[in-house]
């Protein structure tokens, strides 16, 4: 082999990371997650799992489901995750998920997973009615991450509880059968400004699950949507502050500058005081711009992509087939600890 065709060397450690196939991914994904994936691959070695299993915690229409896996994974290869470099795969194709998960099911404490705000969230009111795996998404996604004992782990703020449980998990089974099995996972903090709201309500998170598709511009938007989307974004009628003070209070026009900040690679400060003074009407066509140039090869590629499912298919096999590699010795490593019968 030559030297050029020498796989990058991980030199900071492994990254595992996960996203959920559930429809409409958006800008805010692609902004707050996937774009500093794509970054991240040079210096770590990158699992990125497509978390069907989480999926299912709530009710998901199969078809739905199985497009949505599809559409994610070619939203990453279109946005320049690079699956032959890095392991790119769906969640239930890797057993040992489910198999550790179990194992971390009668780790954790009830009094634990308790505490998860995000449990309460999505669970609401009548709790009684939620799922047992709701209950539980936080053992799997400990699993998710020790079964490649991943040392890095990129996280929003709302996964941050999350990811302390899994380091809780790990210390748990390392102290109880008096091992040193599984590493201390350090979260990744992404750059500040990675909140993308919506566009029609500047108080509220750009989501997949917001009814309204105004709200988002999604990845697979072509120009005339994004164009008719930004638009229609709502804003007051003042024109563009000269600081970043003078944002206060002016939740929407925020979020647009963040944005276009973003898909320039500026920051608010630098992009404020570029467009001090302008009209909203003058500031949206620049954006609309902007967006559509980052945007759209993107888009292009992931239509592209979506046309030949058994090439995307083809991919994620082959992410599975590296994943397992790694997954199926740390399992084993697992079940011999606990005392298990060997096979
Ligand atoms: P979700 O769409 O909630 O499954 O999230 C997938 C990834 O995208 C997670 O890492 C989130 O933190 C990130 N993400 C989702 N929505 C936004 C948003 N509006 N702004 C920034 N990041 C987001
Ligand atoms: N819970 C994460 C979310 O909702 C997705 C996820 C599952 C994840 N497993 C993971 C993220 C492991 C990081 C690491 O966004």
């Amino acid at each position: 082999m030559t030297s050029g065709s020498t796989p990058p060397v991980a030199t900071k450690g492994r990254i595992l990371s996960g996203i959920q196939p559930t429809g409409n991914l958006h800008l805010g994904n692609y902004l707050g997650a996937i774009r500093n994936w794509v970054a991240l691959q040079n210096d770590f070695e990158c699992l990125f799992c497509i978390v069907d299993l989480h999926a299912i915690t709530v009710w998901q229409e199969p078809a739905a489901l199985t497009h949505a896996t599809r559409e994610v994974a070619a939203g990453m290869i279109a946005a320049g995750i690079d699956p032959v470099a890095n392991a790119l795969f769906v969640q239930s194709h890797v057993p040992a998920h489910a198999q550790l998960a179990w194992v971390f099911n009668c780790v954790a404490r009830l009094g634990w997973l308790n505490r998860m705000t995000q449990f309460k969230d999505k669970a609401g009111k009548d709790r009684e009615k939620a799922s047992a795996g709701l209950y539980v998404y936080p053992n799997l996604m400990a699993a998710d991450i020790l079964v490649y004992k991943a040392t890095h782990v990129p996280v929003g703020e709302d996964q941050k509880q999350h990811l302390e449980l899994a380091r809780d998990i790990a210390q748990k089974f390392n102290s109880d059968y008096g091992v040193e099995v599984f590493p201390q996972p350090e979260p990744v903090i992404r750059g500040p400004g990675m909140r993308v709201m919506s566009l029609r309500d500047g108080s509220k998170k750009m989501s997949k699950s917001d009814p309204s598709d105004f709200s988002r511009i999604n990845m697979t938007d072509d120009a005339d949507a994004i164009a008719g989307k930004v638009r229609k974004a709502t804003t007051d009628p003042h024109p563009l502050p000269d600081s970043v003070a003078g944002l206060e209070g002016r939740a929407e026009a925020a979020n647009l500058l963040n944005i276009y900040a973003a898909l320039t690679d500026q920051t608010l400060e630098q992009v404020v005081t570029e467009q001090a003074g302008q009209q909203f009407s003058g500031f949206k066509a620049k954006l609309t711009d902007t967006a559509v140039a980052v945007l759209g090869p993107i888009n292009a590629e992931m239509k592209r992509l979506m046309n030949d499912p058994a090439e995307i298919d083809k991919v994620l096999a082959r992410g599975a087939a590296k994943a397992n590699a790694i997954a199926e010795p740390v399992l084993a490593e697992v079940y011999r600890t606990v005392g298990f019968l060997s096979r």
